[in-house]
């Protein structure tokens, strides 16, 4: 008899049913006459039951020789554990081995170091963890666009080849574009500072590159970015759109993803307990305060990765840092009112990670403008485009930027952000 075909998060509604699953196997365990094959689709894993006397010789003799990631398909009547709430087997009656794997499989239960699962990516993605990780980098995606698109923005692409250095010269990637240098984006920012007079609030989503030579476990050298930009919004709405977006996006996970959270061991309960609003402190106050805990930190400077962790570590949620010095900061932000030197603006710090959204009110006047291109020593003539966009309709305009990586790093708990993208690439990996 031809079984329905399923997906293994879906055997719940099929109580009694004889379906097929295809997939992989995961682990495979005998005791007697019974061998348990835990058979993996993408979607879930299930614990296939190959019973001897039920199902003969010759199937049980076929559940024998698998081995670890062959794929097969298989058939069966799914059961209700008899123990576990939630859990459901497969009685197998039917075994169709497409590829028996011969090779011995790399990665086995033992302890692996990083650097041989990072060799063996493209086969480590496969297990619970690293799956766990990409469903719920899954939903961050999903969570942002359904913000988003709540909010009345509209997503605009911004192009990854680029005249221009959004973020500083120090960390391009340059390439050939045909005779001329062009860079690799660090940001889209830039563009939809153009867009917003075409369609007002706008965000965008994409690669983005930063040649930095650290080492840290907080930095990749090609990432996910998501820039949000809005026009009449000065710095403080800014940090309140940040402030919704990352209680709407920790909600849509804590609903979608329990299963993921627990394979994560993740403890929820600061993510349960994430509370509006936020802390905010200044920049001269946050020095103040990391000297007090004993932390390296200086007035005019940005703070060290690993004093920045620390000190958002002393906080019960997470906390807007304002108004950094200026000079360390990028040439389009705006000036305080208040003081000259210090730029109108705050990265967003989550207590184990420190830094995971960026932003700032941009400069909107002309001249201004002008002046601190030169000042950073970067040449006029690629921005003269942006430069336009304080000729023709310029408004106070705000916007932020935060790198997905970042944030699915601080929802799972991961000790490193090279466990949330695919394929991370860092100082001394390019492949697989
Ligand atoms: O603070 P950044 O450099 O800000 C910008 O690029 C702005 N143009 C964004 C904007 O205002 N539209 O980067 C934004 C975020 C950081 O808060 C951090 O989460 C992440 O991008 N980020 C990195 N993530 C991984 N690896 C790196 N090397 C990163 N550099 C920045």
């Amino acid at each position: 008899m031809k079984h329905q075909v399923i997906d293994i998060k879906n055997a719940k509604n099929f109580v009694g049913e004889g379906v097929t699953v295809r997939g992989w196997l995961y682990n495979k365990r005998e005791s007697g006459k019974i061998i348990f094959l835990e058979i993996r689709d993408g979607s879930g894993t299930i614990q296939g039951i190959v019973h001897q006397p039920s199902v003969g010789d010759e199937l049980f003799e076929k559940a024998k020789i698998l081995t670890m990631e062959s794929s097969v398909i298989v058939s069966g009547t799914i059961n209700k554990h008899p123990k576990l709430d939630d859990v459901y087997e497969l009685a197998v009656s039917d075994i169709e081995i497409i590829q028996l794997v011969t090779d011995e499989y790399p990665i086995s239960k033992k302890e692996h170091g990083p650097e041989f699962l990072l060799d063996n990516r493209h086969l480590w993605l496969r297990s619970s963890k690293q799956r766990a990780i990409q469903v719920v980098r899954d939903s961050i995606i999903h969570a942002i666009y359904d913000f988003f698109r709540a909010e009345g923005f509209t997503k605009i692409d911004a192009p990854i080849l680029t005249p221009n250095a959004c973020e500083g010269t120090t960390d391009l990637f340059e390439i050939d574009y045909f005779g001329k240098p062009a860079y690799l984006t660090q940001s889209g920012q830039l563009y939809l500072e153009a867009a917003i007079f075409s369609v007002g609030k706008c965000y965008d989503f994409g690669p983005v590159f930063r040649a930095e030579k650290s080492k840290t476990r907080r930095h990749l050298n090609e990432f996910w970015m998501m820039d949000a930009e809005m026009p009449f919004c000065d710095q403080k709405m800014n940090e309140n759109i940040q402030e919704d977006l990352l209680c709407s996006i920790v909600e849509y996970v804590l609903k979608n993803n329990k299963k993921e959270l627990e394979i994560l061991e993740r403890d929820t309960a600061e993510l349960y307990n994430l509370k509006r609003p936020f802390h905010r402190m200044k920049h001269k106050d946050a020095v103040k305060k990391m000297k007090e805990l004993g932390l390296s930190a200086e007035y005019d400077d940005d703070f060290g990765a690993e004093a920045e962790i620390e000190f958002a570590n002393s906080f019960d949620r997470p906390v807007f840092i304002e108004d950094y010095p200026a000079k360390v900061k990028a040439f389009y932000m705006k000036r305080a009112e208040d003081d000259a030197d210090k730029a109108r603006c705050a990265d967003l710090l989550v207590p184990g990670l420190g830094e995971i959204f960026g932003g700032s009110q941009r400069e909107d006047d002309y001249e201004i403008l002008l002046g601190r291109i030169k000042e950073h020593n970067l040449p006029v003539e690629p921005f003269n485009w942006y430069l336009d966009l304080r000729k023709f309709g310029s408004v106070p305009h705000s916007g932020f930027g935060l790198g997905l990586e970042r944030v699915v790093s601080w929802i799972c708990g991961t000790s490193h952000v090279r466990e949330t993208i695919p394929f991370p690439r860092v100082l001394n990996r390019v492949s697989p």
